[in-house]
């Protein structure tokens, strides 16, 4: 694949995903959690991780709060560089910056699915066209498995009620403006892989769901600890 724009071209390395999902017994992929802040995104996707980690399974949880503390970070964090840089660079919250936020986490993810780790994302990625951009990027580079999203689906009062950050207040109080389920648009997914209904079970159930999904498509190993295929 070749750029001739900018004179880059692809090159393929000595060590494939392939062989490195045959050293780590599974196959990487990207396990995509989506929903409102306050849903139990991170919650469920930190359960889902530890459980695998138990079982030996190579795993990555990239999350929306900790990637905006760098990768991703706002104008405000990059002021230090100068105030062009800052506003060239940095992302907050409105539809062209939850794009770019969402598209190079997804290229990160699927880096990480590459290195053959079952990746996990935790970001409310709010908007259908920025998640199926990273599904295509996702499966066009998986050797199966691939893009998994599981709808985090948690209504807006139960994430307000929890309102673990105190954001929906400060959002409904007109302190923040563009707050997802508030003043900003949230699209449900229309085909995910997954729906766990987070309002009304603990995230462990919710995890077990999870695990058990991974495992009927393949993903993980055999109970046994022995690679499937
Ligand atoms: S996304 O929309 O671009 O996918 P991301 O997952 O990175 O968002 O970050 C969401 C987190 O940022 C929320 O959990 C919340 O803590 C915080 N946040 C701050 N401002 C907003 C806002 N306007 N809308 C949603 N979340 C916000």
């Amino acid at each position: 694949m070749a750029d001739e724009s900018v004179n880059i071209t692809w090159h393929e390395h000595l060590v494939s995903r392939q062989t490195r999902e045959q050293t780590n017994g599974h196959r990487g992929c990207v396990v995509w959690f989506t929903g409102l802040s306050g849903s139990g995104k991170s919650t469920v996707a930190n359960e889902v991780e530890h459980r695998l980690q138990q079982r030996g399974i190579h795993t990555f949880l990239l999350d929306g709060d900790n990637l905006r503390h760098g990768l991703n970070a706002s104008p405000q964090r990059l002021q230090e560089r100068g105030a062009d840089y800052a506003e060239r660079f940095g992302l907050g919250f409105g539809a062209a910056d939850r794009a770019e936020n969402i598209r190079r986490v997804g290229e990160v993810a699927q880096l990480f699915a590459s290195a053959g780790l079952v990746t996990l994302t935790a970001f409310v990625s709010p908007y259908r066209a920025d998640r199926d951009r990273v599904r295509q990027v996702v499966e066009a580079g998986a050797t199966g498995g691939g893009f998994v999203e599981i709808f985090v689906d948690a209504p807006l009062e139960v994430c307000e009620t929890r309102d673990p950050k105190g954001l929906y207040k400060q959002a409904r109080a007109g302190k923040i403006k563009g707050f997802t389920g508030i003043d900003d648009p949230y699209e449900p997914p229309l085909n995910p892989e997954l729906v766990l209904k987070a309002g009304a079970e603990t995230p462990d159930r919710l995890a077990a769901t999870v695990i058990g999904y991974l495992q009927s498509q393949d993903i993980l190993p055999g109970k046994d600890g022995a690679p499937r295929k």
